[in-house]
């Protein structure tokens, strides 16, 4: 069973870490397949912490080989930056590929993500402001530019200045800032690129070959199903495949070698920037929640948007996926609640959703139809079996399971590593 693909269910940060941390030992190659420095994953290992925002986590392990992969936008400003960060306190980043396929997030797409999210005003998107949007926007009107264009100046050149060509006009006339200079972007680009060339290289057919040899290749999605620019609450999403499917197109492994989808899910819902979120919680409870669960972003700091559990989410993340398992995180944070109220279908003007709505007006509508499972107050970040868990946290668990359509193989109890209990194996 080597080839494993780890997606979120929601909205993001639903700590995916757990799972990457149970794979642990087993695995031989960690793939990031999409999204850019837009991610934010804290790891610790022993006494230390980690922040990574582009590298995959794997980058931590020894023996793993860590790719990013042609469907992944590097800044790479971010990437030098959180590769010397490692060496720094002796990291071993030398197992790092990077696809020659990648697209490059340069200075112009950072400034545009900034200036169009301020001109949307009101309707705006909420994004990290990383660039990635414009990025994947460019990659999509072919004038991006790619990891493999910076070994050839000549070429490099003449991608700048088509990719600057409209840009600069807009930037101008439309932004009112300055143009940017071609020369300015390739010397930029440039400087970066005797550094990068060993660790560029033909990522598919090395995850191919590894996948011959029988080797456990983890490919770890970025953002979430809802954030997905197909499949999610569009436009209110970010501009990658960060679903299952772009395990695939954004790593150029085939389809019929993914094994194993696990979908991470956290007990209840969290999202960041704007967009639909029928369960979200405005008052007190919202605010236990949010303290609780230490519901703040690792990459931009912003507070988390909070709410209970969504059981349609979930089986639809299920379905998009094609999830095999699912990791229950954060079920440690309901503790202490009488009842919980969990989400079970919709409500949009006075019409029943099972399912969540096809059309973007009726989810934007959506009011939760809640029902309450008996809630716990015993704490349970010690327990390691399922029987551990006190009976209304099994229940609450195995009502999850049913509404889903797919098993809970894992469930996080706690912030710690070993914090979980595991019902079935990820891997065998
Ligand atoms: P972008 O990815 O920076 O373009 O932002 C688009 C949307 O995705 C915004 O609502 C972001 O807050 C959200 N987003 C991007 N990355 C993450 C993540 O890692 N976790 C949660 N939300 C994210």
């Amino acid at each position: 069973m080597p080839g494993i693909v780890i997606v979120g269910v929601q909205w993001g940060d639903e700590g995916k870490g757990k799972a990457t941390d149970l794979l642990g030992e087993r695995t031989d190659w960690v793939v990031k397949f999409n999204g850019g420095n837009n991610a934010g994953h804290t790891v610790v290992i022993g006494d230390e912490k980690y922040a990574l925002h582009l590298l995959p986590s794997g980058i931590l392990s020894d023996g793993v080989n860590a790719v990013i992969g042609n469907g992944v936008v590097v800044d790479l400003e971010v990437l030098f930056a959180e590769l010397e960060a490692l060496h720094a306190r002796g990291v071993d980043t030398s197992r790092l590929k990077v696809s020659a396929n990648a697209h490059i997030i340069t200075q112009y797409h950072r400034t545009l993500d900034k200036v169009t999210e301020r001109f949307l005003g009101k309707r705006q998107i909420g994004t990290t402001g990383r660039g990635i949007g414009p990025a994947y926007a460019d990659k999509i009107n072919r004038v991006g530019i790619r990891v493999q264009d910076l070994f050839d100046e000549n070429i490099l050149r003449q991608k700048v200045e088509g990719a600057l060509d409209q840009k600069n006009h807009l930037l101008v006339k439309v932004f009112n800032r300055r143009a940017i200079a071609v020369d300015e972007i390739v010397d930029d680009l440039l400087s970066y690129a005797e550094r990068l060339r060993p660790m560029v290289a033909d990522t598919a057919l090395l995850l191919d070959e590894a996948l011959d040899r029988g080797e456990v290749v983890v490919f770890e999605g970025g953002q979430a199903t809802m954030l997905d620019v197909d499949h999610g609450t569009y436009p209110f999403v970010t501009s990658s495949s960060a679903t299952a499917g772009g395990a695939s197109t954004g790593s150029g492994v085939g389809p019929n070698r993914l094994d194993r989808i696990v979908g991470i899910v956290k007990a209840y819902t969290t999202r960041v920037g704007s967009g639909p979120f029928p369960t979200e919680l405005f008052d007190e409870q919202g605010e236990w929640l949010r303290s609780r669960g230490f519901e703040f972003g690792t990459t931009t700091g912003r507070p988390r948007r909070v709410g209970w559990y969504d059981a349609p989410i979930t089986r639809y993340a299920t379905r998009i996926n094609g999830i095999t398992d699912l990791v229950l995180t954060k079920l440690d944070i309901l503790t202490g609640l009488d009842r919980i109220p969990v989400c079970v279908a919709y409500d949009v003007d006075g019409e029943r959703f099972d399912e969540v709505p096809v059309n973007q007006s009726d989810f934007h509508h959506a009011k939760p139809i809640l029902e309450y499972l008996p809630g716990w107050k015993q704490d349970i970040t010690g327990a390691r079996t399922f029987e551990d868990l006190p009976v209304e946290a099994q229940d609450y668990v195995l009502a999850l399971e049913k509404m889903s359509g797919t098993r809970i193989s894992v469930i996080g109890v706690g912030a710690a590593r070993d914090a979980v209990i595991v019902r079935h194996d990820l891997v065998d």
